[in-house]
């Protein structure tokens, strides 16, 4: 009798799809950026962390990720901010020589009604989550192009498709993701290079835990799947089209528990 030996589909499926791949998350620090960190670090990713302000939250991150044995670095920015941005993603190709991967995660709320609205609310709320997406991509995309390979991948919202009461602005930074994502990917697809957004639905983290109680108890009651969703599925989500998703581009996936269909 032979040694028994397996295919080799098997053999070369790899434990960690994105082992050598250098992956930029902007607002890694807490909530989805963060379980995006820890989901791609798994499959073997090196992770660039991003932050603002949370150093002490993304130090821990860098701790736990190392102690896997996983190789990540942290780079502290405001992405909001252009000048600061592109120098996040040039430290990181002066650190790392490459970017494979860039998810523009960091976002904030600043609800108010549209009455009420200050400029700098609205101000505030497009430079993060909508300009930082521009700053950061064009960054980075040389080094894409130069070596013809490239996965981005941009958090937007469920809001940007439906709209919100009091996110006038969020929304609108939202849907200018899901817009942005599909007319990049036209462009860049001969490079090959895809761009694909993911719209979580309301998800467990500091964002939604800033809302009061009343509220939330409203907000479950119009979710079909009666809960939030965690910030490690919307990880799973990221590292679907990452790891598995080479033929889409283009697309906005929702991953909301029903809210919006
Ligand atoms: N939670 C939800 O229900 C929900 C639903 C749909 C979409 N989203 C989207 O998912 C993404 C992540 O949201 P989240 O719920 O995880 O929010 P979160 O818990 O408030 O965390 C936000 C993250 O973004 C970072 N950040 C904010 N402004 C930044 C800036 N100017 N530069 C660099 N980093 C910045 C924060 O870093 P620091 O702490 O260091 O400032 C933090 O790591 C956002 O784009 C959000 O719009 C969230």
């Amino acid at each position: 009798m032979g040694i028994a030996t397996f295919p080799e589909s098997i053999l070369a499926t790899p434990l960690k799809p994105l082992a050598e791949k250098v992956v930029l998350v902007t607002g890694g620090s807490r909530g989805i950026g963060r379980a995006i960190c820890r989901e791609l670090s798994q499959r073997g990713a090196i992770v660039a962390i991003n932050y603002r302000q949370s150093r002490a939250l993304a130090e821990n991150l860098g701790e736990q990720i190392r102690h896997t044995g996983e190789e990540c670095e942290i780079f502290q920015g405001d992405v909001s901010d252009r000048v600061q941005a592109r120098r996040v993603v040039h430290d990181v190709l002066d650190h790392f020589h490459h970017v494979d991967v860039l998810v523009n995660n960091a976002g904030i709320t600043r609800d108010r009604s549209f009455r009420k609205m200050t400029d700098e609310e609205w101000l505030e709320v497009i430079d993060t989550n909508l300009n930082s997406v521009f700053y950061c991509t064009s960054a980075v995309l040389p080094a894409m192009i130069e070596r013809n390979y490239g996965r981005i991948v941009n958090i937007a919202s469920f809001v940007g498709q439906s709209g919100n009461f009091g996110q006038v602005n969020y929304s609108a930074s939202k849907g200018g993701v899901i817009a942005f994502t599909k007319a990049l990917a036209l462009e860049l697809a001969k490079h090959n290079i895809t761009v694909n957004a993911i719209s979580p639905g309301f998800t467990s983290t500091d964002m939604v835990s800033a809302v009061p109680s009343e509220v939330k108890g409203q907000l479950l009651s119009r979710i079909p799947l009666r809960r939030f969703a965690e910030p490690e599925e919307i990880a799973k989500a990221v590292a679907f089209l990452i790891c598995d998703g080479d033929y889409i581009t283009g697309q906005q996936i929702n991953v909301n528990g029903g809210i919006y269909m």
